[in-house]
């Protein structure tokens, strides 16, 4: 068996690695040869944009994933003639566009932030005058870890955010002075739906900086489950599913969905009996879904971005495990992670906050 990945960065790495004790091989594709990957995923060396390199690459895999979903649909469209491709492309097609996203989330009766199309900049005055200020623009595709956004705070920077951003299509979003941020990572396959614990994110200038897995009560968590089961069900979804939530007065307002392994499930891979890399194999292979349950009662994880600190330094720390990605370090580039699992209470806070500051977490937003 061999999955075909579209996307070869570190939740392909992931993929790759949990895929293994199943004997499930996978396979990336790249255009370039000296592509070093993730380390781990094997490439086919082809372009997706290309007919040809295409079809021969699906003729390797038995079927397809994706890692993004910042991939041309047309591309997985195409895709899809070839193999089956799992999640649907369907889902695809409204997750990747933040302006169908939340017409889906109002359609599925998910409460969502306040937003207006925006394609000129006498329709961006008039959604500003309906959101007030703050609010963010934001392109409506291709955007990830705060990119393709501008936070508007006053009348004087409307220009310079619709100039910044005008090549694209466009959503102005109402600002959500939210208590907390929390995602839910859904597993379903043909049958069974399976849900893990919400983790509350901590962002910080839109890329997620942690991820600690909560003990909400217990309405938090039904209300979440129930709001993805509405896009489960409809989509027939098979596959992780996450959706990031901002949380206000105790009531979840529906932020984004992604229809793949996310960035905030990363703990599941030490922290759960099955991670979500594993189940999302189990899942689009429609194989029996494992435990989401927490291995511990205290989970968290810590990206590295832009610089990997050394090993060594980290490695010493009880209950930590370390991923290093395999990237060349840039700006913003998320380049590692580490997980934190403890059963004692104080030893998870005592070293919660020695990591905050170690990846120089600054509470300012
Ligand atoms: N409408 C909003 N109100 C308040 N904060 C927001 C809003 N939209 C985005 N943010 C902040 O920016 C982060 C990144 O934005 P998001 O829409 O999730 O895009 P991305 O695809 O880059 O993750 C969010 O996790 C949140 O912290
Ligand atoms: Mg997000």
């Amino acid at each position: 068996m061999k999955i075909g990945i579209l996307g070869s960065g570190q939740l392909a790495r992931m993929i790759t690695i949990a895929a293994q004790p199943l004997n499930i091989a996978t396979l990336s594709i790249s255009s370039d040869p000296q592509d070093r990957g993730n380390g781990v995923t094997p490439h086919f060396i082809g372009s997706f944009h290309n007919e040809a390199d295409r079809e021969a690459f699906c003729t390797q895999v038995d079927l397809l994933t994706y890692e993004t979903e910042n991939i041309p649909l047309e591309i997985v469209e195409a895709c899809r003639h070839n193999k089956l491709i799992k999640p649907s492309s369907d889902i695809l097609r409204i997750a990747q566009d933040r302006l169908f996203e939340k017409e889906e989330f109002q359609n599925l009766a998910i409460p969502t932030t306040e937003f207006y199309p925006v394609s000129s900049l006498e329709e961006f005055a008039q959604a500003l005058i309906k959101t007030g200020y703050p609010a963010i623009l934001k392109t409506r595709r291709f955007g990830y870890d705060g990119k393709g956004q501008f936070i508007v705070r006053q009348p004087s920077e409307m220009a310079q955010a619709f100039e910044s951003l005008k090549n694209s299509e466009l959503i102005l979003e109402a600002f959500v002075a939210f208590d907390k941020e929390v995602s839910l990572i859904a597993v379903r396959n043909s049958t069974e739906t399976r849900f893990y614990r919400l983790v509350e994110n901590i962002h910080q200038s839109g890329i997620l900086r942690y991820s600690k897995i909560t003990s909400d009560k217990a309405d938090l968590q039904n209300q979440a489950e129930r709001y993805a089961e509405h896009i489960l069900k409809k989509y027939d979804y098979q596959g992780v599913l996450t959706i990031e939530f901002f949380v206000k007065e105790n009531q979840l307002i529906a932020n984004e969905m992604a229809p793949r392994v996310h960035n905030s499930g990363h703990w599941t891979f030490e922290g759960s009996y099955t991670s979500q890399f594993e189940n999302h194999i189990r899942a689009i292979l429609d194989l029996p879904l494992g435990s989401c349950e927490a291995s511990h009662p205290y989970v968290a994880m810590f990206n590295f971005i832009g610089t990997l600190p050394e090993k060594a330094q980290l490695l010493k720390l009880e209950n930590v495990s370390f991923h290093d990605y395999a990237k060349i370090p840039k700006t913003d580039r998320k380049l590692g992670h580490i997980t934190l699992v403890e059963n004692d209470k104080k030893q998870f806070e005592m070293k919660c906050l020695f990591l905050e500051k170690f990846i120089g977490f600054n509470k300012i937003y």
